[in-house]
């Protein structure tokens, strides 16, 4: 008796099997490159400071766009309540199957879609409106008309007093995204490949 069901003992063998998350990241990235965005996913530090400012304690539902191979988040489910959820979307499909075979965790739902779909799917998964969405969309090289989309969406899917956490090197992303939201602060991490912007917009 192993104390696993067949699923779980069969993703771990695949877990086991499927590359490293960097090796996995640059085979996205040569695959998908305007949608990847970037060669190497976000270092320690721009995690820290964007997920610094999150009342977990008061954290039901948080969103993540664009998780790729889980550098946010895992991070993210290490301070998320036992009871909370996180809902992780992304549109490639090879990313999603690799977090669902290397983060066995029962508070991660993983959506291959789109984040322009946010409101959808938070309904279909039975969802209410989340606390946080976190995202690492490349919002600059997205197709046109894409980034207010899902700046607009995000705004309605956000509780009052949820906060959209954004990160990107490019500062155009403000632009895009300021328009949907009342408030929006910001700051610079330099300890990043490239260094990156990092914006929390807010309604309230
Ligand atoms: C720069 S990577 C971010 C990876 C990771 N979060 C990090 O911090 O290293 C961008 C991710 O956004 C995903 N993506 C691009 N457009 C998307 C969209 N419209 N909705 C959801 N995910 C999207 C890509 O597939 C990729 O996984």
């Amino acid at each position: 008796m192993t104390g696993f069901s067949a699923e779980q003992a069969a993703n771990r063998k695949r877990a086991k099997a499927a590359p490293g998350p960097m090796a996995m990241f640059f085979r996205g990235f040569l695959k998908h490159p305007v949608m990847v965005g970037s060669i190497i996913p976000s270092s320690k530090a721009v995690i820290n400071r964007m997920l610094a400012p999150v009342d977990w304690a008061n954290t039901k539902l948080f969103v993540e766009y664009g998780p790729g191979v889980g550098t946010f988040t895992r991070p993210i489910l290490e301070r998320l309540a036992p009871d909370a959820t996180l809902v992780a979307i992304d549109t490639n499909p090879d990313f999603c199957e690799y977090l669902k075979i290397s983060i066995p965790d029962s508070r991660l739902q993983i959506v291959n879609g789109s984040a322009v779909d946010v409101n959808e799917i938070l309904e279909q998964l039975g969802f209410g409106q989340a606390d946080y969405a976190c995202s690492g969309l490349p919002f600059s090289t997205l197709p046109p008309g894409i980034g207010p989309a899902i700046a607009d969406a995000t705004s309605a899917a956000l509780r009052p007093g949820g906060a959209f956490l954004v990160y990107q090197f490019n500062p155009k992303v403000r632009d895009i995204v300021a328009p949907s939201f009342k408030h929006v602060d910001h700051a610079f991490e330099f300890w990043n490949v490239p260094p990156a912007q990092l914006w929390w917009f807010r309604n309230d």
